[in-house]
């Protein structure tokens, strides 16, 4: 059966180009530590410092502030991390309540165990901030702000130059979870005012359990990862170099791709969404009306189940996501998705389309014919 891949935000299939850039490293020729002091030492050292100035070229800053990472996970705890501890008598922070878990999750922490208080920013309907709510929510002892460059899951992108700009109004630290925004989307650290921005490999045809966390100069950091003094002392362990090689050849790659703009995988979304809105009724796209991910479609059914959807389309070949964890095959709305106020009617049939470079267009044409018998078909088995 040919297999049709359009979860993308969930990860992405290695670039050819990025395998060949990391096999070295994990055959017996460069498979040295970067801390000795030996030939075979100096070649892995040299592959990560490549790499280094390979994320740095694509976020446009310098690269020893780039520090790598296992992923995306650690780039936002250890930021996070960072700015609580270097100002422990600061006990507020500010995020939304679209977050991914690895903000969430260590900020519930930090109020739990640390008597943090916590505020989430909602959203709108259509997934986006309000910003004068954060301007006016940033104290004298708030410690960060932290709010992602793109949602995972509707793929709205929020504001963050002008995010930026009010926190450095109010000299407040800004955390800009930028797994979903980096590669699909130009980011330029020069014109940001961010202080820690967080990448992952796994999500531009990088490998997985490699990353990265961008620290601003002037920015505090305080090491998380504690041993001896690997990544200039900002992360012990020794380096994960076949990861790291692959996360800097994917960030060139994905540079290149974006030079020349990303039309093409943002025409393939448009026209994937053209055809489910006029092909199928009661359909809505969430996040719609805000700057969105152009390979990401986030679209709602009336009456219909994500999980049903989700294992028919599976079965069929097309990989697609309903968003959430799934609980004995029936699916409960995300946080995201409850954010967003998705209609009850509606959020409960949700699908999560997340398209690459490598999706094509005759792709679409299959899912889009296979699509309105897969709804009109859960839409039978629901009770109304
Ligand atoms: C917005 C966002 N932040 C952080 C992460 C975590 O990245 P990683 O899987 O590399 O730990 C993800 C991954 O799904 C994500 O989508």
């Amino acid at each position: 059966m040919e297999r049709i891949y359009f979860d993308n935000n969930a990860t992405t299939p290695l670039d050819p180009a990025v395998r060949e850039a990391m096999l070295p490293y994990l055959n017996d020729e460069l498979f040295g530590n970067p801390s000795s002091g030996h030939w075979f030492g100096e070649q892995a050292l040299a592959g990560i410092n490549k790499a280094r100035e390979q994320v740095a070229g694509l976020l446009n800053c310098p690269p020893k502030r780039i520090f790598f990472t296992s992923g995306g996970t650690e780039a936002n705890n250890t930021a996070i991390w960072s700015a609580v501890s270097a100002f422990p008598e600061r006990k507020h922070i500010i995020s939304s309540v679209v977050e991914h878990a690895s903000i969430l999750q260590p900020l519930e922490f930090l109020q739990q165990r640390f008597g943090y208080t916590i505020e989430l920013l909602p959203v709108g309907r259509d997934g986006s901030l309000d910003l004068q709510q954060l301007a006016e929510g940033i104290r004298s002892d708030t410690a960060l702000v932290t709010l992602m460059g793109a949602n995972n899951e509707s793929g709205v992108i929020f504001p963050i130059e002008e995010i930026g700009a009010i926190c450095g109004d109010k000299k407040t630290l800004f955390l800009c979870d930028a797994v979903q925004l980096v590669g699909k989307e130009p980011v330029n650290l020069e014109n940001l005012n961010i202080d820690y921005l967080a990448v992952a490999a796994h999500k531009l045809h990088g490998p997985k359990g490699s990353g990265a966390l961008y620290v601003r100069r002037t920015a505090p950091f305080i090491k998380m990862i504690m041993g001896a003094g690997q990544e200039m002392d900002h992360r012990a362990g020794t380096e994960n170099v076949s990861g790291i090689v692959g996360l800097g050849q994917a960030c060139e790659l994905a540079g290149k791709h974006l030079a020349k703009g990303n039309s093409e995988i943002r025409s393939l979304r448009d026209t994937m969404q053209e055809r489910i809105l006029q092909e199928i009724d009661e359909a809505i796209v969430n996040g719609a009306g805000q700057p969105r991910l152009p390979n990401t479609l986030n679209v709602s059914f009336k009456n219909c189940a994500s999980g049903a959807m989700v294992q028919e389309l599976d079965e069929r070949g097309v990989a697609v996501s309903a968003h959430s964890a799934c609980h004995s095959g029936d699916l409960d709305p995300s946080h995201v998705l409850r954010a967003m106020a998705v209609p009850e009617t509606h959020i409960h049939g949700t699908l999560r389309i997340s398209l690459s470079r490598f999706n094509t267009s005759r792709e679409v044409a299959v899912f889009c014919d296979m699509l309105p018998g897969i709804v009109a078909k859960s839409r039978q088995g629901v009770a109304v």
